[in-house]
């Protein structure tokens, strides 16, 4: 438009135009937008009011000055003086082409002014370009807008970067919480289905996990601070002491960082079972080597116990086997020897009667031991030596074999069968028998204890087609250890270090079931034992 007005001008006539350059003056001073012209050389040839109102600089201070004398001093968004080189109204004059650009200029008090610019050519009647109109306004509030819809815009993309950047992060929290409930679930099943018993606890000592193999150990489980370790009872395999409840490994992980590693011991489960098991912990460390807690195992070696302890027997057996025939070949030769000996010496009449009396014995004891050899060791059957053997007649001729210690020991002994009982049965191996049971309870007892021996006509237990006898030998002794209590008819074992050879229980079980009877027994601890036999009346009843 200005650059339209700016054309008309040179085509008036004289008179017309005074009139029209004082209207076209008007219209200009009354424009809002900032005009200035520029000749050839971009000297300024018109500068409007709008232009002395937004720059400060009135027309009397630039009409004349080049645009380039730097009076406006127009730079681009990054600082670039545009007068030199990239003048907008250089560019206009040059192509033609009218040019618009956003610019900042100096206000005469110094600050900057931020300016939209449309700078057109000015062509004479013959088209020649005789220099360029600018026209500029303010447009710092649009440039404001700008900005703020720019920030906007950086803060909106920033948002959206942190919002895909949070979505990406909860996903992988997600996924990450999913493998490690996923992995803690795995972890949990294998410790669950572990073989052996697995207990952990915290930092106190606190039982707070155990697996199921560890609950079938015990027959339960009781979960707690250490006040719970009572609860769990064991009893160390090599001493037979009780575990106290700071002794169990898990107490010693969590107080003193110990690692114990299969540990021997004997415990009662919850529901009264007796096993044998291998206790096992170590200390949990966090990274800064703080103990957070322990690890226990159980393995329950019961079973592989027994195996070796049978496997034990069987050549404890074996070897008893091969010496019992070694010692019945020795033994029985000498002995006949020994009879023959007393035979003839029996018959001798220079004899008292005393001696008599005396050779008579020593027959007997060494026709006992003849027996023995045989029986005990040699454990063959022999049916002919069976014949009706009065009882309590025998009880009381064991008890006449231990009567020096039992005298020594002030034993009273209590006898309480009255009448006379009989069985069939082989003489010599009751004799000893009884002679095994009397001599054990004379050995528990203490100085004026008390012995009992009693026969009484019986029905077996659990059997009362299989009429016979029960013979007790009870003593109030010190009674059988409960660990020791399935272990005492074993061969060899004996809790009477040197003195005991552990035989005398096994070869009275033995005698006891080859005369088709049961043994029975049954013992408190610092209260005594009693030992019940059960012999059927003949052999019809018996399996001999
Ligand atoms: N009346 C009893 N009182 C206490 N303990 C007993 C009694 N009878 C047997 N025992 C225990 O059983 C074990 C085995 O007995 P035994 O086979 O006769 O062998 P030994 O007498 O040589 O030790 C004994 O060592 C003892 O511990
Ligand atoms: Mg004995």
């Amino acid at each position: 438009m200005t650059a339209d007005v700016g054309r008309t001008m040179d085509q008036d006539t004289p008179a017309l135009r005074g009139k029209s350059d004082e209207f076209c003056k008007q219209l200009m001073d009354n424009l809002h937008d900032a005009v200035y012209c520029l000749d050839r050389e971009r000297r300024i040839t018109y500068w409007n009011k709008a232009a002395e109102k937004l720059t400060g600089y009135c027309a009397q201070e630039v009409l004349g000055t080049k645009c380039n004398d730097n009076v406006l001093v127009h730079v681009d968004e990054s600082g670039y003086q545009l007068c030199k080189e990239d003048c907008p109204a250089s560019h206009a004059m040059a192509s033609g082409v009218p040019q618009n650009k956003d610019i900042y200029l100096r206000h005469k008090l110094g600050h900057k002014l931020s300016v939209s610019v449309h700078a057109s050519s000015l062509v004479d009647s013959q088209g020649r370009i005789v220099g360029a109109v600018e026209v500029f306004s303010d447009n710092s509030q649009k440039r404001e807008a700008q900005e703020q819809a720019k920030a906007l815009g950086d803060a909106l993309k920033e948002l959206d970067a942190t919002c895909a950047r949070l979505h990406t992060e909860l996903a992988e929290r997600k996924r990450v919480e999913e493998a490690l409930s996923r992995s803690e679930g795995h972890l949990r099943t294998i410790v669950d289905n572990l073989p052996i018993g697995v207990l952990f606890t915290d930092a106190q000592g606190n039982l707070i996990f155990a697996n199921a193999a560890l609950q079938q150990i015990w027959g339960g489980v009781r979960f707690g601070g250490v006040e719970q370790y009572a609860a769990y009872k064991g009893w160390w395999a090599s001493t037979g002491k009780q575990v106290k409840a700071e002794e169990w490994a898990a107490y010693r992980a969590v107080r003193n960082g110990e690692t114990s590693v299969n540990e021997v011991i004997e415990i009662e489960t919850f529901d009264g079972q007796r096993k044998t098991i291998f206790n096992s912990a170590f200390p949990v460390r966090d990274e800064k080597g703080r103990i957070v807690g322990a690890v226990v195992t159980n393995e329950d070696i019961t079973e592989r116990q027994h195996g070796q302890e049978s496997l034990i027997r069987s050549e404890k057996l074996a070897s008893a086997g091969r010496m019992a025939a070694t010692i019945a070949h020795e033994i029985n030769n000498p002995i006949a020897a020994v009879m023959n000996l007393l035979y003839v010496l029996g018959a001798n009449p220079s004899l008292d009667a005393d001696a008599a009396k005396l050779i008579t014995v020593i027959d007997e004891e060494i026709g006992r031991l003849a027996n023995i050899s045989r029986t005990t060791l040699g454990f063959y059957r022999n049916d002919s030596d069976h014949s009706v053997v009065n009882v309590a007649k025998l009880l009381d001729e064991a008890v006449e074999l231990y009567s020096r210690k039992v005298q020594e020991n002030s034993i009273y002994v209590d006898r309480r069968h009255v009448t006379e009982q009989f069985v069939s049965a082989n003489e010599g191996e009751l004799r000893h028998l009884f002679a095994n049971l009397i001599s054990n309870s004379v050995d528990a007892c203490p100085s004026g204890g008390r012995l009992l021996l009693r026969v009484i006509p019986f029905r077996e237990w659990g059997n009362s087609q299989k009429p016979g006898l029960k013979i007790t030998i009870a003593d109030n002794g010190r009674g059988i250890d409960p660990r020791h209590r399935r272990n005492i008819f074993e061969p060899f074992f004996t809790t009477k270090e040197t003195v005991g050879n552990g035989l005398g229980l096994w070869v009275s079980k033995t005698i006891v079931q080859k005369h088709g009877g049961t043994i029975r027994v049954r013992s408190s601890q610092g209260r005594g034992t009693v030992f019940q036999i059960f012999l059927p009346k003949s052999r019809a009843e018996g399996a001999f």
